[in-house]
């Protein structure tokens, strides 16, 4: 990959998963290099092969999600909140010196359609205090259903709010954001994430009460330039 002159690869830990799997597959498509990873290295080779046969071309590689984050120099982190803190004690390490983007969302699996718990920090401000000041930790993807995201050409009329305290780190958030097709807005410093989460359980209700599936957020009002 090459975003600001440099060429990246980009890990996707529990990219065997839903959202995971569907920003492999656009990544993908637009070029980029891509290994996702899971708990399991057989059934992310598995994953990685599927999605390649559907893109038609092999650019999508399988490994263990330390060994995908160890390789990577931008890792994007799409496991289920209860695992959030957990499978960053595994990759700590691995992720010193490089940028996470954070796409988890804190609903709280005992309460389904609801934050946990009620005004909690956001998921990217725990995994800035986990990991330390040599992570940079940025929020993307919160509000994109990966029902959108997995038909790689298709247009998708929805804003991703980045979040993050470092404004270099949203920069490159922000381009790896573009390459996915989406429109990406510099939503600031990293508090701002918990608006961002708390839009997800309104989205799932709007979709609960209109019947829809995939309800998602566009931002109106700011200058050309700004987009
Ligand atoms: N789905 C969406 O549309 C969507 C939209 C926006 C944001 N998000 C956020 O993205 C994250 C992933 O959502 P998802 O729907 O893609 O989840 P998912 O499909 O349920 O799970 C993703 C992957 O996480 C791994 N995983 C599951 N349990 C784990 C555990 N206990 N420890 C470590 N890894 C585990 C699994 O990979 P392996 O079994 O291969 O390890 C799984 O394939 C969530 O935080 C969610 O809030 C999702």
């Amino acid at each position: 990959m090459d975003t600001f002159g440099v060429a990246m690869k980009i890990a996707i830990l529990g990219g065997t998963g839903r959202e995971g799997a569907a920003l492999a597959l656009r990544w993908a498509a637009s070029g980029e290099d891509v290994i996702i990873g899971s708990r399991d290295e057989t059934r992310a080779v598995a994953a990685a092969d599927d999605l390649n046969r559907a893109l038609g071309k092999t650019t999508i590689r399988g490994a263990s999600n330390r060994q995908a984050a160890e390789e990577a120099d931008v890792v994007v982190l799409t496991v289920p909140a209860t695992a959030h803190l957990a499978i960053l004690a595994e990759v700590r390490e691995a992720l010193q010196g490089k940028l996470l983007i954070d796409a988890t969302v804190s609903l709280d699996p005992d309460a389904p359609g609801r934050l946990s718990p009620p005004n909690h920090r956001s998921a990217i401000e725990e995994a800035q205090a986990f990991l330390g000041p040599r992570t940079n930790v940025v929020a993307a993807f919160q509000n994109i259903s990966h029902r959108l995201l997995r038909e790689p050409n298709r247009r998708i009329d929805c804003d991703v709010l980045v979040c993050g305290d470092d404004p270099q780190s949203r920069q490159l958030a922000m381009a790896l954001v573009e390459k996915t097709g989406l429109r990406a807005l510099d939503a600031g410093a990293a508090h701002f994430a918990r608006t961002v989460e708390a839009l997800t359980p309104l989205l799932l209700e709007l979709n609960r009460r209109y019947k829809a599936k995939e309800a998602g957020i566009r931002i109106t009002g700011l200058p050309e330039k700004e987009r």
